[in-house]
C-alpha cells in the first residue's frame, strides 16, 4: 500500500496531446500517448489525493475512479485548468500542448487544389505560463521534453513559467518520453537538480515525483 501522503489534497494533471483543428476531418497534434499523466493522476489518487484528469487525446484508458475532463484544444485545455485551479493544491502538466494552432479553422473540409498550401498558424495559450503568473499557494509542476541541453531549456522553461519543479526528459533516449512504458527523468528546481532518476515504470516516476511535492509543500509525512 502506499502511503497516504495526499490526503485532503487535490491533485490537477493535465496528460496527452491536445488537438488544433484545420477542418472537420484533419488537425495538428503532439506525439503523446497520455501515459505519463494518467500514471500520474493513479499515483496521486493511490496517495490519498483527489483527482482531476485533464486530458486531450490519450492512446490509454484512465482508471474509472479518477474524475477526467475532455479536452481537445490548448484553449480548452486552459479553461478545463483553470475551473480546478482555486482549490488545487499540485498542478502537473505533463500534457503535450500544441505550440501553435490553425489561424482559420474550416467548418467543412477543405478540398485540394494546388500541389502546395499554406497554414497560417497562430501560438496558442501557454497554460503553464499563464498559471506561473497567477499562482498563489498552488504546487506547480511543469514537464520539459527537450532533445537537447536538457538542462539548460529545463530551467529556463522552470524559471520563465515560475513552476516549483521541472521534471525534464530526453524524448530521444530510448526508454523516454513519448509513447514508452518507462521515462528517464532529472527533476529540478530554482536552485538547480532535485533528482536524477534511473529508467524507471512511468508509474514508478510518478510516485517518486509526487513524493517529493508532498513533503515540499509541507504535506503529512510519514
Ligand atoms: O504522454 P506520453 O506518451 O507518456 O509522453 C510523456 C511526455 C513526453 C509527453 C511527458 O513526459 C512530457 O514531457 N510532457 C511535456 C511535453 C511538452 O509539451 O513539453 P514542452 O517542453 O513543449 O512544454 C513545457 C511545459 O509547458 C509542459 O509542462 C507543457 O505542458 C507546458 N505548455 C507548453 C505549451 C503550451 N502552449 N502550454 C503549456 O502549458
Amino acid at each position: 500500500d502506499k502511503p497516504q501522503l495526499l490526503t485532503g489534497k487535490k491533485v490537477v494533471v493535465t496528460a496527452g496531446g491536445t488537438i488544433e483543428r484545420i477542418d472537420p476531418v484533419r488537425y495538428i497534434t503532439n506525439d503523446s500517448s497520455g501515459k505519463m499523466g494518467v500514471a500520474i493522476a493513479k499515483a496521486a489518487h493511490d496517495m490519498g489525493a483527489e483527482v482531476v484528469l485533464v486530458a486531450g487525446h490519450i492512446d490509454v484508458v484512465p482508471p474509472i475512479n479518477i474524475q477526467v475532463v475532455r479536452v481537445q484544444s490548448a484553449q480548452e485545455m486552459f479553461d478545463a485548468v483553470l475551473e480546478h485551479w482555486e482549490d488545487s493544491d499540485i498542478v502537473i502538466k505533463a500534457a503535450a500542448v500544441a505550440d501553435y494552432r490553425p489561424l482559420h479553422t474550416a467548418d467543412r473540409k477543405m478540398k485540394k487544389s494546388g500541389d502546395t498550401m499554406t497554414l497560417e498558424l497562430v501560438k496558442t495559450v501557454d497554460i503553464l505560463e499563464r498559471l506561473g503568473q497567477i499562482k498563489k499557494s498552488q504546487f506547480l509542476i511543469g514537464f520539459a521534453a527537450e532533445t537537447n541541453d536538457v538542462e539548460k531549456y529545463s530551467r529556463e522553461k522552470l524559471t520563465r513559467k515560475n513552476c516549483d519543479l521541472m521534471v525534464a526528459n530526453d524524448v530521444t533516449s530510448e526508454g523516454a518520453g513519448f509513447r514508452s512504458d518507462t521515462n528517464i527523468v532529472q527533476i529540478y528546481d530554482r536552485l538547480g537538480l532535485v533528482e536524477q532518476l534511473p529508467m524507471l515504470s512511468k508509474e514508478d516516476v510518478a510516485q517518486r515525483l509526487l513524493t517529493i511535492a508532498a513533503t515540499r509543500m509541507g504535506g503529512v509525512h510519514s
